[in-house]
């Protein structure tokens, strides 16, 4: 676990530098970079800063989704609009590579299972964020998708709304040679605190799942954690 904690007003502007640094790891690496984004609000004005950055080699980039929910591209409610609006038509990403899970089709198992065969083995990097139950892209508390040993994308219900929903089932997170976890605001700072520091397990705190990876709080959300 590499946990940073930013000032809250540098910390959309550091959390873009430091995947956009990613990024450009990967492509040195391997000529090319598989980036999951994550929903939600707190990415929003991380994708926007991103977007200012001239340094990163979207030509060379495949943009894939953590979670999506069952509504059309164009809603409101949708990630893929969210990132698209903040990041993906603001930056000379190829089309082509950009991969939305298709979470507005009726038959979600259909679609999971297709989305299940474009994710590359091992994202290089996997963006996600924390809800204050714990959870992790649509992985909820308690949800038989936790169990999940080898599918790697499923049909989901959460407490939250839209409440159907597609999301990565834990080996992806496994699987993922960079995961990122994005976590702003006081009140995710218990849930934070938990999946890095108490003795939870990922059936009770799914974020716990990506506890290895790096973790960028703002200092509100890095409260709870023992200094
Ligand atoms: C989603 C997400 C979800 C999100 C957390 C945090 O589709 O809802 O991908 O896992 O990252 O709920 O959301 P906020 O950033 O809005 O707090």
């Amino acid at each position: 676990m590499r946990v940073t904690v930013y000032d809250p007003c540098e910390f959309s502007a550091a959390a873009a530098a430091f995947v956009a640094a990613r990024v450009g790891d990967a492509v040195a690496d391997r000529g090319e970079c598989s980036l999951a984004l994550a929903g939600g609000s707190t990415p929003r004005p991380v994708y926007r800063r991103m977007a200012d950055i001239g340094a990163v080699p979207w030509r060379r980039v495949s943009v894939f989704f953590g979670d999506e929910r069952a509504v059309p591209p164009d809603h409101a409610e949708s990630n893929y609009r969210m990132a698209r609006e903040s990041l993906l038509r603001r930056v000379p990403v190829d089309p082509a590579r950009v991969f939305p899970m298709e979470a507005e089709r009726e038959d979600l198992e259909a679609a999971a299972r297709a989305y299940e065969e474009l994710l590359p083995r091992s994202l290089d990097v996997l963006l996600l964020g924390i809800g204050e139950d714990g959870h992790t892209a649509s992985l909820f508390p308690g949800s038989d998708a936790l169990a999940e040993r080898h599918r790697r994308v499923v049909p989901t219900r959460g407490p939250a709304r839209p409440h159907r929903r597609l999301t990565i089932t834990p080996p992806v997170i496994r699987d993922a040679r960079r995961p990122v976890v994005l976590a702003t605001g006081s009140r995710k700072a218990e849930p934070v605190r938990r999946a890095l520091e108490a003795a939870s397990d990922p059936e009770e705190c799914p974020a716990r799942l990506a506890r290895d990876g790096d973790w960028l709080l703002d200092r509100e959300a890095s409260e709870a954690l023992e200094r």
